[in-house]
């Protein structure tokens, strides 16, 4: 290793000290996929939270080139890094909180399902990984397809005897950011005052941004509402396609991931009202998973939130992305099932 990822071991009492103090009073989250696009970014954001007090980046490439980087913010977390697959328990054991960014992005011309091949055997092994070293951390996944990597995970967990529903969670809150900036735009208002519930699920029309129920209260025309929800579902193609053939939505990920990870530790520390958009195990609608505003708290996800009140064209928006979840769902189980 290089020699900055050896200094806790190496450097003496008043270091190991300090660090001890630190490891003690906060959460210990882990990125896999942390040397990429969204993980590097990502985590930065991480070291900043006041919250983490250990922070473990495991990747199959460069983990410790980001480690050192990353290590020399004068924040509070310790900060360790794992390369490659025999280091991932390692990178896994104690977690509180795992966040996975691990696969392939898409290019232009691609569907996320299109990252399906190659994407669902990486989220397989990690989370057998979880299953084995951390069976109680809180599960973020990113890497997509997440219409079917969340399922792939599930399956993967109740193989191994580990599965907590509550524990598990699609991050789809990139759909819910990019619903409040597009939305504050037409409104005219600052983004940060504004509130879309994005349901459904993380791909194409399977993202139904709910403009009925925007906060604070207002109505569009129909324009208004045709512009927005094609806006909304597309964004990542919007990126994609501006990057080129460079990868997919990165930064805007990141800050995406960092406030979903943060809304998670916070419940955790039982926080009253932390409530954001996931995609996870539900019973809102017939589909085994679905994405919904979720109450966290100290075990994870303690209430989902129905649909509420939909006008007609959101209720027509449902049934097609029902159709494509059911798909994308069942695709994910019997990967691992088969
Ligand atoms: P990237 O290629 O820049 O980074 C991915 C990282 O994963 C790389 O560092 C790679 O080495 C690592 N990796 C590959 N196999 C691994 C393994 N087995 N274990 C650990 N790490 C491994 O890609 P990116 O732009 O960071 O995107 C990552 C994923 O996130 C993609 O699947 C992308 O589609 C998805 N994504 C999801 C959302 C969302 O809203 N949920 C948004 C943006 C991107
Ligand atoms: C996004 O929404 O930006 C991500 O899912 C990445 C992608 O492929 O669009």
């Amino acid at each position: 290793h290089p020699p900055t990822l050896q200094m806790e071991e190496s450097s003496g009492l008043r270091r190991s000290a300090c660090r001890a103090k630190g490891g003690a009073s906060g959460y210990k989250v882990a990125i896999l996929g942390a040397a990429g696009g969204i993980g590097q970014p990502l985590a930065l954001l991480m070291k900043m939270n006041p919250l983490v007090s250990v922070l473990h980046l495991y990747d199959v490439v460069n983990a410790h080139g980001v480690t050192a980087d990353v290590s020399h913010m004068d924040t509070g977390a310790v900060v360790r890094g794992f390369l490659g697959q025999p280091q991932l328990e390692d990178a896994l054991t104690g977690m509180d909180l795992v966040i996975i960014p691990a696969g392939v992005p898409r290019k232009p011309g691609m569907t996320r399902d299109d990252l399906f091949k190659i994407n669902a055997g990486i989220v397989r092994t990690l989370c057998e990984g979880i299953s084995k070293c951390c069976p109680k951390a809180i599960v973020n996944l990113i890497s997509n397809p997440v219409n079917s990597t969340v399922p792939i995970a599930a399956e993967v967990f109740k193989k191994a005897g580990t599965y907590d529903p509550k524990r598990l969670l699609g991050v789809t809150t990139l759909d819910v950011v990019r619903a409040n900036t597009f939305v504050a735009e037409v409104l005219g208002i600052d983004p940060r005052e504004v509130d879309v519930p994005v349901v459904g699920g993380h791909s194409g029309v399977t993202i139904l941004p709910l403009l009925s129920q925007v906060k604070p209260p207002c109505s569009f025309t129909v324009e208004e509402i045709s512009y927005l929800t094609d806006r909304i579902q597309n964004g990542g193609t919007e990126v994609v396609e501006a990057k080129a053939g460079a990868g997919s939505a990165t930064l805007s990920m990141a800050y995406a991931a960092a406030k979903f990870a943060d809304i998670c530790l916070r419940g955790l520390r039982g926080d009253a009202n932390i409530i954001e958009c996931s995609f996870v195990a539900s019973q809102v609608t017939e589909l085994p998973f679905f994405a919904t505003k979720v109450r966290l708290g100290r075990s994870g996800v303690e209430e989902i939130y129905p649909l509420g009140p939909l006008n007609e064209f959101e209720r027509f928006g449902l049934e097609k992305a029902k159709k494509e979840l059911a798909g994308s769902i069942e695709k994910g189980v019997s990967f691992i099932r088969k």
